[in-house]
């Protein structure tokens, strides 16, 4: 067997036996630039567990790696943390090798599991607070729910000290190795980033109650161990639960984002001078192009501004498509603690800019300076009109005291 396929030691008794998927780069809308990881892991003790499995064609590989360890047919417990297939898609498979294995999951986990792979299948419900002893370890459940799933939960293994967190604390990073401390801090930052700004913003709330409730359960946390990327390990583990809170708390930053899409430049020549207006007033900015960019990277530059001026020109009455997808994508995920603005130009009706307002109205984003609309092409006036625009939003941003 290669090295590749042999499963990685994360304790003393417990293995990574995921896989990596080097290619996928479209996650359900979300972009994946650096493909992903399905974690998933084997505890050796008297009850031979395996958390978690993987995505359906990643099955082969996962057993590959549990069979370096042990017999997949001595498998006794499998707990699915997260119903979402990309974990429970080769469980079937899996069950289909270990056939006596008991299979354990959150009340709404066994409702999410046997709706998408038979009413059939015989989950054991575990509640929170409950434990499941292996021998040495035991596995303790504490609910998550929606985050991001109903079913979510972690499972914490009091022998070796790791918390099994599912979908949290985790990013979309294939790579070759398992630990955060192996890859830069600049590559964590913006893919943990991403990775909230995409699946977790919605439930941010809850993120911070999770964050509030974690030191009472009094968990001596060693590995954080999520379902995707790299585990966290010693100072790692505090670097990543306050980043979520920052990144929960979505505090406004002197930062703007500048995103448009245009169709004969007028547009862009605009979003250009909101820019620089907004630059004239001290904020970071950061221009998007919906042309070259994607949804997931407007989300995840947008998890730490404190404005967003959107541009789009008119077609056929109605918002740019690719401005409309993201606005759609945008109040899904609800950010919070934003200002916002409109522009964009237009040849003979021009509804766009007032459909852009009644997205950000309709995501509570106050729009506190009047929208810049053009007929055709920009005058210098027009220009100096979009430059004061940004200028406005910069100084309402300033009086907001971020
Ligand atoms: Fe990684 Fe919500 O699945």
């Amino acid at each position: 067997m290669s090295d590749f396929l042999k499963a990685v030691k994360v304790t003393e008794n417990v293995y990574w036996v995921g896989a990596i998927d080097w290619n996928v780069r479209n996650f359900h809308g979300y972009s994946t630039t650096f493909g992903t990881t399905y974690n998933a892991f084997l505890v050796i003790d008297e009850k031979i567990t395996l958390i978690d499995t993987v995505k359906a064609p990643f099955f082969d590989e996962m057993m590959a790696r549990i069979s370096s360890v042990i017999e997949p047919e001595k498998i006794d417990y499998i707990v699915s943390n997260h119903a979402e297939m990309d974990h429970s898609g080769a469980l079937i498979s899996t069950l289909k090798v270990a056939k006596n294995a008991q299979l354990f999951a959150s009340n709404l986990g066994e409702k999410a599991l046997k709706a998408q792979l038979g009413a059939d299948l015989p989950v054991t419900v575990v509640a929170n607070g409950s434990k499941l002893n292996l021998g040495k370890g035991n596995l303790h459940f504490v609910e998550t729910k929606m985050l991001h799933w109903p079913d979510s939960m972690f499972s914490y293994l009091d022998s070796e000290k790791v918390l099994f967190s599912q979908d949290a604390f985790g990013m979309h990073m294939a790579g070759s190795k398992r630990w955060h401390d192996e890859y830069s801090g600049y590559m964590l930052k913006t893919e943990a980033t991403k990775y909230f700004a995409n699946i977790l913003l919605l439930q941010a709330p809850k993120i911070i109650d999770l964050l509030n409730t974690l030191p009472g359960l009094n968990l001596d946390i060693k590995v954080l161990a999520p379902d995707h990327g790299p585990m966290w390990r010693n100072d790692g583990i505090a670097y990543v639960l306050n980043l979520y809170r920052e990144l929960a708390e979505q505090k406004p930053t002197r930062k703007a984002v500048v995103v448009y899409d245009t169709m004969w430049h007028a547009t862009e020549t605009m979003a250009k001078s909101v820019a620089d207006g907004l630059m004239a007033g001290g904020l970071d900015v950061t221009v998007i192009n919906m042309q070259v960019s994607d949804r997931s990277w407007v989300m995840t530059q947008l998890l730490t501004a404190g404005v967003i001026a959107v541009g789009s020109p008119t077609l056929n009455n109605n918002l740019f498509p690719s401005i409309a997808d993201l606005l759609t994508y945008m109040r899904g995920l609800k950010p919070q603690n934003l200002i916002g603005g409109a522009f964009g130009a237009f040849g003979w009706s021009g509804e766009a800019v007032k459909q852009i307002g009644e997205y950000l109205t309709a995501m509570n984003i106050p729009q506190p300076v009047a929208p810049v609309r053009v007929k055709y092409v920009p005058t210098a006036a027009d220009l100096t009109a979009c430059f004061e625009f940004g200028k406005s939003l910069a100084a309402n941003l300033n009086s907001a005291a971020c």
